[in-house]
């Protein structure tokens, strides 16, 4: 049967997409950011996933305001890489497991999850630049990819609560996936940042590492927390912290398994406008 080994949890920043394309992970600004993630990068290679469910948000990319999915799931054989205005950044295009999405998709609808199945997507920042962070530049990605787009930029957006059910119930599905299979789940996006407005530029140290801690320890607990709390606390974009919490819920402990070990933790300011947060946790 296929299972969920572990997850893995990193911001999304598209100018550590840009340092990355333009040769610039070496200068003093950015060398920070890039230490925190060479750990993940040796751990990948000795904790190959055979499959991602990558759980990230579209930035009005492949959907604009003309049609918003609140969960949508990527059953294509492949995503290309999007012009987000500057041209498609140069990383190899994202393979997808149609197979597995499928199946994930049949099984959480199921469940009453009422997911937009997307068959052709381009693919942004959101799942890029995660990609590129724990894989580095290679000339293909190593893994199947499939990549789960939440709406968390158009509000009514999805309740904390709601994504960690979510997450639950994406855990069920792949373990009655009937091949063997090493799958991952990443919960990418956050994590305090809010780009516009007259708070622009909000980072809240405290309460991302606070939040780092509840989400590790009782994530049924930081699945209670209002959007409005992100919103006051990590600012407009922190809501993106919700999709996280997919990934949490689909970890072992909250079925009644052992609790994940903390295989790594990073958090780090700056890195353009946001908060880095980052984290790995492993299934006992
Ligand atoms: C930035 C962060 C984001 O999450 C995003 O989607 C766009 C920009 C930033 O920090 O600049
Ligand atoms: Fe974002």
């Amino acid at each position: 049967m296929a299972r969920i080994t572990a997850s893995v949890y990193t911001s999304h920043v598209p100018a550590i997409g840009a340092a990355i394309d333009l040769g610039k992970t070496g200068e003093p600004y950015w060398q920070p950011v890039f230490k925190g993630y060479e750990f993940s990068k040796q751990w990948i290679r000795q904790n190959r996933p055979d499959v991602i469910f990558l759980v990230y948000n579209d930035h009005a990319t492949a959907f604009s305001l003309d049609m918003i999915p609140t969960f949508a799931i990527g059953t294509a054989a492949e995503f290309i890489p999007a012009d987000e205005g500057f041209g498609p950044r140069p990383v190899p295009k994202v393979i997808g497991h149609p197979e597995l999405a499928s199946h994930i998709a049949h099984s959480v609808i199921q469940q009453d999850f009422d997911l937009t199945i997307v068959n052709k997507m381009e693919v942004d920042h959101g799942l890029t630049v995660p990609m590129s962070l724990m894989f580095g530049e290679p000339v293909a990605w190593p893994c199947p990819v499939i990549p789960f787009a939440v709406n968390v930029v158009q509000y009514p957006v999805p309740s904390g609560q709601r994504c960690f059910n979510l997450g639950q119930a994406i855990r069920k599905a792949v373990a009655s996936y009937d091949e063997d299979l090493n799958v991952q789940i990443w919960g990418t996006g956050g994590m305090s940042h809010q780009l516009q407005g007259p708070r622009a530029g909000l980072i809240n140290r405290e309460w991302d590492n606070a939040w780092l801690d509840q989400l590790i320890t009782d994530p049924a607990a930081a699945a209670k927390l209002p959007h409005i709390d992100y919103v006051r606390e990590a600012g407009s974009e922190g809501v993106e912290l919700v999709m996280w919490l997919i990934a949490r819920g689909a970890m072992a402990d909250v079925a009644g398994g052992k609790p994940p070990r903390v295989a790594h933790r990073f958090y780090h300011v700056p890195a353009s406008n946001t908060a880095v947060g980052h984290l790995i946790l492993e299934n006992q």
